[in-house]
């Protein structure tokens, strides 16, 4: 069966001889024009001859530049496994860091964290500096993301953070204030997670008091509730976006997404549950786990996952990560191998071989209260690669970190991939 991902790659393929072809015919065009051109002056020639060279030129690059940027970087498993080792320490958090996101402005990265200790920081990764932080929440910081809404359609740089004082906040780095304030939950805020279509407009927030909400960021308005869950929901996340899926119906998207898009959730309840964005119904239940569910992510095409956007994967305080299929509405595969609570799984870019470049990715990633980072193959269902520490490892994320010699910006090709990752004594590392 071809995936949509494969879909995606042959296409490109095709389109890339297409171009070949088209450049082929203009430099024959060229030559027989020349042929006719005996009466011209010759410098004229010469002239257009540039020109039209130069327009060539800038017609290849622009081709080139368009395949680079929509080409899945992917990086090599093995590569990492043998050579990486820790690149940074960010220090300042008093408390365990439940959870970090990265982002850049001006070519430049930066990493924001939420912690225990009741502060929302935000680093400079170049140069391992705190830059900003936040102490309005009046309990521990569950989750902490930054708002790709806010700066596309206003040029604001805003970190958007959930608490257990069941508040959800909105801080603009620039101004160190704390920006808007969304509370509605009667309980604490687990987590949170910005939409990927509609420019990321919309927000989903999971609570203690056991319900799912969606918020329109645009007015801070909570546009539904998801009743559901018998306990609390620990996290929660959006399918992402589908323009292959929905290549061949109608790009209707509704006030809220439209077109299929669905939330997932986990709770302590011991379930997963897939809901309808438009219709808001709950679609699947997924039991399986012996404990509750704390981290759950959808596949993507775009990191070009087996499975792609049917695939949701899954963590555990039973210790076992999981893959489920939303077709079959089944548990697909159980990885075993973590002695303690998983805090948080995330599908990784990286690939096992030479043969693989090209191909989907197939290795996800799980971190765990047993100290320790594990790297598993969906395919054999193996464990690949094992990382170390002295603390619980309670969240990560992949960084993609320019190569320092070069220095330049917006080629994915300069950059090298580093994990980042937070223990449970509020260290934060990147490991790469
Ligand atoms: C697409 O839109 C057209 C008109 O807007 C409608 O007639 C048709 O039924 C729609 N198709 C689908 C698959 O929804
Ligand atoms: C946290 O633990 C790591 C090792 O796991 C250690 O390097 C670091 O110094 C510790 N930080 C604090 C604040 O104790």
């Amino acid at each position: 069966m071809i995936t949509l991902n494969e879909k995606e790659t042959s296409i490109q393929l095709s389109e890339k001889e297409e171009t070949q072809i088209i450049i082929q015919y203009w430099i024959r065009i060229l030559k027989i024009k020349l042929g006719w051109i005996h009466e011209f002056d010759k410098l004229v020639v010469n002239y257009v001859m540039i020109f039209l060279l130069f327009v060539l030129y800038l017609f290849i690059v622009i081709i080139n530049n368009h395949y680079l940027t929509q080409a899945t970087t992917v990086f090599m498993l093995d590569t990492f496994r043998s050579s990486s080792k820790l690149l940074k320490t960010f220090s300042g958090h008093t408390d365990c860091v439940y959870s970090i996101d990265c982002f850049t402005l001006d070519c430049d990265q930066f990493i924001c964290s939420g912690s225990d200790d009741k502060t929302v920081r935000v680093w400079d990764v170049e140069n391992n500096k705190q830059i900003q932080s936040f102490n309005g929440h009046s309990s521990s910081v569950s989750c902490v993301k930054f708002s790709p809404y806010h700066c596309r359609n206003y040029r604001r740089n805003v970190i958007c953070s959930a608490s257990h004082d069941k508040t959800i906040r909105f801080w603009d780095i620039k101004d160190n204030q704390q920006w808007k304030i969304c509370k509605e939950h009667t309980k604490g805020v687990c987590g949170i997670e910005f939409s990927q279509f509609n420019r990321g407009r919309y927000l989903c927030s999971a609570s203690d008091d056991k319900t799912i909400r969606l918020w329109d960021i645009e007015t801070y308005k909570s546009l539904h509730v998801f009743n559901g869950h018998e306990y609390a929901v620990w996290c929660i996340a959006f399918s992402s976006l589908q323009s292959y899926n929905n290549k061949n119906k109608n790009n209707s998207i509704g006030v809220i997404g439209g077109n299929g898009y669905t939330i997932c959730s986990g709770s302590s309840d011991r379930t997963i549950r897939v809901w309808d964005i438009e219709t808001t119904k709950q679609l699947i239940v997924f039991k399986g786990h012996r404990d509750a569910v704390v981290s759950v992510k959808y596949g993507s095409n775009e990191l070009g996952i087996n499975g792609g956007t049917n695939t949701i994967l899954s963590g555990s305080q039973d210790n076992n990560v999981c893959l489920w299929d939303i077709r079959s509405k089944k548990q697909t595969q159980v990885f075993k191998g973590h002695r303690n609570g998983i805090n948080i799984v995330e599908y990784s870019s990286f690939v096992m071989d030479n043969n693989d470049i090209g191909d989907s990715s197939n290795i996800i990633c799980s971190g765990s209260s047993d100290n320790t980072i594990r790297f598993w193959d969906i395919r054999s269902n193996k464990e690949l690669h094992v990382i170390k520490e002295n603390n619980g490892i309670h969240c990560l994320t992949f960084l993609q970190l320019k190569k320092e010699k070069k220095g330049k910006c917006k080629d994915d090709r300069d950059c090298d991939i580093s994990l980042c990752y937070c223990l449970s004594n509020g260290t934060i590392h990147t490991w790469g």
